[in-house]
């Protein structure tokens, strides 16, 4: 699938762009099903979510349960100060996440295809399963920016293995916040990881079974400053991007009036060790699956 120079520079870059990946077609057809999900959802309570310090912390619990769930999370700016959304929830969810590709088949049918098992083949990712899959959808006027990160911060393999798969539902540009990313910045070191605690931020244990979360410094060396240090990617409809776990990238916010919908699928090796810590767990009765559609 991948040519050689689209390998070569994956692997000089930590990151490669297929235009063209992905037909029209199937793009619409994710686009609507990722609308008729949020149309669906009922988010009830979780409406005023972002109010208190006790609202957070019930969403946090969401979110550690949203690796088996399919569950829809609202941009920070979505909610005026009396709570209320400032405009229709279509145009205030976030993201969709994070386990869409094994539970809803127009998102399964998009996910598991013999062409990404090849291009995950292509840049040398052995054995891949599928850990989580985004539905981002960088709304108009409120998407928020997602700040510079290394993947394999929040999901962590040893040796590490995560890579990311960036398909553009919609054309990103500079205007929308579009993916920005630092070539050969995947050379460097892990900073950082997510991981699941007992320990409150003092460091006392709670005696909860690890439904806090922190970060853990490995590497005190700063990512790359944005924008300055990396390169805008602005890309059609339909292009893949494939990105190494450790390749710092960021997007800016989307004050622009024109939505930047995008869906990506992250893989590990399932010859890899994926600790307990990681924030992403999933029950015994919902194993990841391999990419090629065949259940590890
Ligand atoms: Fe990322």
């Amino acid at each position: 699938m991948l040519t050689d120079s689209q390998v070569r520079q994956f692997h000089d870059d930590g990151f490669c762009v297929i235009e063209g990946a992905v037909e029209h077609d199937a793009c619409a057809e994710l686009r609507t099903r990722a609308i008729e999900l949020v149309e669906a959802w009922e988010p009830g309570e979780q409406r005023t979510v972002f109010t208190t310090d006790e609202q957070e912390r019930s969403s946090n619990l969401e979110f550690l349960a949203s690796g088996s769930r399919i569950w829809c999370f609202f941009e920070a700016d979505a909610f005026g100060p009396d709570g209320e959304l400032r405009q229709p929830k279509q145009l205030s969810i976030n993201k969709i996440g994070h386990a869409q590709h094994d539970l809803d088949p127009v998102f399964e049918r998009f996910t598991y295809t013999p062409r990404l098992a090849e291009v995950a083949h292509d840049v040398g990712l052995a054995d891949p399963l599928v850990l989580q899959s985004m539905y981002i959808f960088k709304q108009p006027g409120i998407g928020g920016e997602v700040g510079c990160h290394q993947d394999a911060t929040f999901l962590y393999t040893d040796p590490l293995s995560v890579t990311g798969f960036w398909f553009a539902i919609e054309d990103a540009t500079i205007e929308n916040g579009c993916l920005w990313a630092a070539p050969g910045g995947h050379r460097t070191g892990l900073r950082k990881v997510f991981e699941r605690t007992s320990a409150d931020p003092a460091g006392h244990d709670t005696g909860s079974t690890g439904d806090l979360t922190r970060f853990r410094v490995l590497d005190e060396t700063p990512l790359p400053t944005p924008p300055d240090d990396l390169v805008p990617l602005e890309v059609p409809a339909g292009t893949l991007v494939v990105l190494h776990g450790l390749l710092p990238h960021w997007s800016d916010v989307n004050r622009s009036p024109v939505s930047r919908h995008a869906y990506t699928v992250h893989c590990i090796s399932a010859a890899a060790e994926y600790p307990a810590w990681n924030w992403l767990q999933r029950p015994a009765d919902m194993p990841l699956r391999r990419l090629d559609g065949v259940t590890a």
